[in-house]
């Protein structure tokens, strides 16, 4: 009784000045960051002038609003590996990521004054683990669906997602963890690799292969191709298509009848028909028809007895000084003698619209030679000076009409021939031919990995 009466008496006594000092703690909420397996010690000091407790009642500690320990109840199991110290600290040791929370102190305090709290938190570091969508790694879509990819990325701090295609990073506006896009091409395929990467300990990778199916796609380098009776023929085609397409060659609608002289062969996504000993009959148009569960395609190929298209041979500048003439080399391939040529020509005017000048038709007639590369020269004359021509050549043999030559410009003297770009021409190759049209060939290019990013950006952004 006389006990309590004093430390009523001390407390009255002392209350203006301590009031203040116990409302405070010394020690600070902080965060903790551990990593596995530290010692994480967390504070819970009040302004007292010494290490006297007298004035706390009680601490206790929740961890993310649990009670995990209370220094006035045994009761409250403490769980294993902490520790409640005499001065109210609490002892963490060999932390685990599971240890990752707010840890709240609470000291009750003698009346009249209630508890007070501070919160701490603990942020076990933890190296990054990431878990890929699909998770088997692979996805597989139809050319034209939308293709859904994730990485979701776990550790302590939370770690970012960056993403590589075929090898190198892209660009993207942020560190997303799903990848959205349309498979609008098929060279979209490939492996995407996601990396998490969080500061503590090496980043953690995932890739998922993405496979696009598609309808074939087939290609010829040649289109046309020549040949006479007796030769050996190969017609060629590339097929792409995923799944597998199934080939089949046809001439007409007709299926081409596979036996010993006629040979269909396949060398991977190169498809060949091999005709030997041809005969006038093999001649025609054939087509290369690629089929899958997707769809098909196909190409037309012509073999044809008439000859290749001529070439004109460049000549040297220097002997082209002529005012009114000019001497014209070509060269042409064919499997069956040259009857003749026709070599057409005009003055050049790029700007002229329908107004262009008439082409004039030359026929020119063939000494014998022995093929199959025929060449020949010829000297135009009687043209304008200071003038820059065009001209282009056909030629005949007992098959028929070759298609044109690309186009020739060439210059009288005192003219200036800029190199001109690669020209090429579309022309009705019939009985009489009229060049229609001449037009520069565009400059194509494959589509190159830079071309494909910015394709990806452009449904990623
Ligand atoms: C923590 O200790 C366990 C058991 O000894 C060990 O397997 C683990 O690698 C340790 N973690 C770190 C980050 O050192
Ligand atoms: C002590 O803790 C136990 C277990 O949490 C609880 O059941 C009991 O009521 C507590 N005792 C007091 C006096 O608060
Ligand atoms: C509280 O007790 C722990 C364990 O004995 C000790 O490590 C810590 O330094 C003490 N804190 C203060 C402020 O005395
Ligand atoms: C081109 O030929 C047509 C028909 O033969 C003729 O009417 C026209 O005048 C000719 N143009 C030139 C520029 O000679």
């Amino acid at each position: 009784m006389l006990r309590g009466l004093l430390v009523l008496i001390i407390l009255v006594g002392c209350s203006c000045e301590t009031e203040e000092k116990l409302s405070e703690f010394s020690s600070h909420p902080t965060t903790v960051k551990a990593r596995e397996n530290n010692t994480v010690l967390l504070p819970c000091y009040l302004n007292t002038l010494s290490n006297d407790a007298a004035y706390a009642i009680a601490v206790r500690w929740y961890k993310d609003n649990d009670l995990i320990a209370d220094s006035s109840n045994e009761s409250v199991a403490v769980p294993e590996r902490h520790v409640l110290w005499e001065n109210g600290s609490l002892e963490i040791t060999v932390v685990q990521p599971s240890d990752t929370g707010e840890y709240t102190c609470e000291i009750e305090r003698p009346e009249p004054w209630g508890p007070i709290r501070q919160k701490h938190a603990i942020e076990v570091l933890h190296s990054p683990s990431v878990d890929p969508y699909p998770p088997t790694g692979f996805l597989q879509v139809r050319l034209g669906e939308e293709v859904r990819m994730s990485c979701k990325g776990t550790g302590v701090p939370y770690p970012i997602i960056t993403w590589h295609y075929q090898g190198e990073e892209m660009q993207l506006l942020d560190h997303r963890e799903l990848l959205k896009f349309t498979a609008s091409d098929r060279r979209l395929a490939g492996t995407y690799e996601c990396a998490a990467a969080n500061g503590v300990g090496e980043p953690a990778r995932a890739a998922i292969e993405l496979k696009i199916t598609y309808p074939p796609e087939v290609t010829t380098t040649r289109a046309w191709m020549h040949t006479a009776p007796g030769h050996r023929a190969h017609i060629e085609c590339k097929v792409a298509a995923d799944p597998l397409a199934t080939v089949t060659w046809l001439k007409g609608e007709v299926q081409v009848p596979i036996d010993s002289r006629v040979l269909a062969l396949v060398d991977g996504d190169k498809h060949t028909l091999l005709i030997r000993n041809v005969q006038r009959s093999d001649f025609g148009i054939y087509t290369c028809r690629a089929v899958n569960d997707l769809g098909q395609g196909e190409q037309h190929i012509q073999l044809s007895g008439v000859p290749n298209p001529g070439v004109f041979k460049k000549t040297e500048e220097k002997n082209q000084n002529a005012k009114s003439s000019y001497t014209l080399i070509w060269e042409v391939d064919s499997y069956t003698p040259i009857i003749e040529y026709n070599l057409w020509f005009r003055p050049y005017m790029p700007r002229s619209g329908a107004n262009r000048p008439n082409w004039t038709k030359l026929t020119i007639p063939t000494e014998y030679s022995s093929g199959p590369v025929y060449s020949k020269s010829y000297t135009i004359k009687g043209l304008k000076e200071k003038t820059i021509y065009e001209a282009l050549l056909v030629s005949r043999n007992r098959y028929g009409w070759s298609k044109p030559s690309p186009i020739l410009r060439f210059a009288t003297a005192g003219a200036d021939l800029n190199e001109d770009m690669v020209t090429t021409v579309q022309v009705n190759v019939q009985d009489n031919i009229i060049p229609l049209e001449v037009m520069s060939s565009a400059i194509r290019k494959e589509i190159s990995l830079c071309t494909l990013t910015i394709l990806l950006l452009k449904f990623l952004i």
